[in-house]
């Protein structure tokens, strides 16, 4: 499929996902989310991707929420569709097994916001603006924003972010657990790529396994999650990168981790 409104690029392990309108401020309008889904089923389907990035194009967004000359047509059964549709799609963003980072260069707002909350954690510009601002177009956040956001930052202070649909600042958005670092514009994509390289090196079946591990256990009780991770311990120990892993500590070099997801 060849993308109009997304690039993606793929290098030592690494696929940058970049969202590109940059005259629309990158807004997910139906050929962006086509398009994504395409190429997350190609990123899920290629072995020697490890890590995930996710950016916008142009100076100013990252992407500013879902498009609204396409929201404004709808009706309220199309509307469920669309809803249907882009969350679909952010939960196949989520539900990659490799991790994913959000470099939240601009705008993060509504659907945008909805995307970095998919992401395994984000990396924001000091410039970055985050906010679910559908209140007021008389809307809702719909494409996760009502359920993802609580579980990161808390109901209340979800609630207030939706309630006000104020925009918070990357200073901000850091405070309250929703940015782990920021950086200055022109720093982060380098920075971005730092973490993403360092990522890169690890064992790609015990980088699943945890965040698998994490995913599933944030779904349950303490005692379950332990048992879902002591399986998932176990089952990297199946992986020849466990041995790899612990006979390089032994020997004193460093691991080259070459195992595959399932061997
Ligand atoms: N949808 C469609 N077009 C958008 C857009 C969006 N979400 N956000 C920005 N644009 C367009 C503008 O219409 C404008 O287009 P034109 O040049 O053709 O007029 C262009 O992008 C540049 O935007 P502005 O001139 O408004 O730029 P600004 O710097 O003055 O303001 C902004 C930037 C504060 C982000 C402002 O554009 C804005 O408030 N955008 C809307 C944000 C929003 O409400 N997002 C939520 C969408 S609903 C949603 O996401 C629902 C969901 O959960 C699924």
């Amino acid at each position: 499929m060849v993308y109009s409104s997304l690039e993606l690029t793929c290098a030592d392990g690494i696929a940058t996902l970049t969202f590109n309108r940059p005259k629309a401020l990158n807004a997910l309008n139906s050929t962006l989310l086509e398009e994504l889904a395409d190429a997350l089923d190609s990123i899920r389907a290629d072995e020697s991707i490890r890590v995930l990035i996710l950016t916008g194009a142009g100076e100013k967004a990252f992407i500013a929420g879902a498009d609204i000359t396409e929201i404004a047509t709808l009706t309220p059964l199309a509307a469920k569709k669309f809803a249907q549709f882009g969350q679909d799609i952010i939960s196949k963003l989520q539900g990659l097994a490799i991790p994913a980072i959000a470099a939240v260069n601009g705008y993060a707002l509504g659907g945008g916001c909805e995307m970095a909350l998919a992401c395994d954690f984000i990396y924001a510009s000091e410039k970055a603006l985050f906010g679910l601002p559908e209140i007021t177009l008389g809307l809702i956040p719909g494409f996760g924003g009502t359920q993802r956001l609580p579980r990161l930052i808390g109901a209340n202070r979800a609630k207030e972010m939706i309630f006000t649909g104020q925009h918070l600042t990357a200073t901000e958005a850091q405070a309250i657990g929703l940015v782990n670092k920021i950086f200055a514009p022109e720093e982060l994509q380098a920075a971005v790529e730092k973490v993403a390289k360092l990522i890169a090196t690890k064992g790609k079946a015990s980088l699943c396994a945890a965040k698998q591990t994490v995913g599933q256990g944030l779904n349950t009780d303490l005692t379950t999650g332990l048992s879902i991770e002591r399986d998932a311990f176990a089952l990297c120990l199946a992986n020849p990168d466990s041995k790899e892993g612990t006979s390089a500590f032994l020997e004193k070099r460093k691991p080259v981790f070459t195992g595959e997801l399932n061997s």
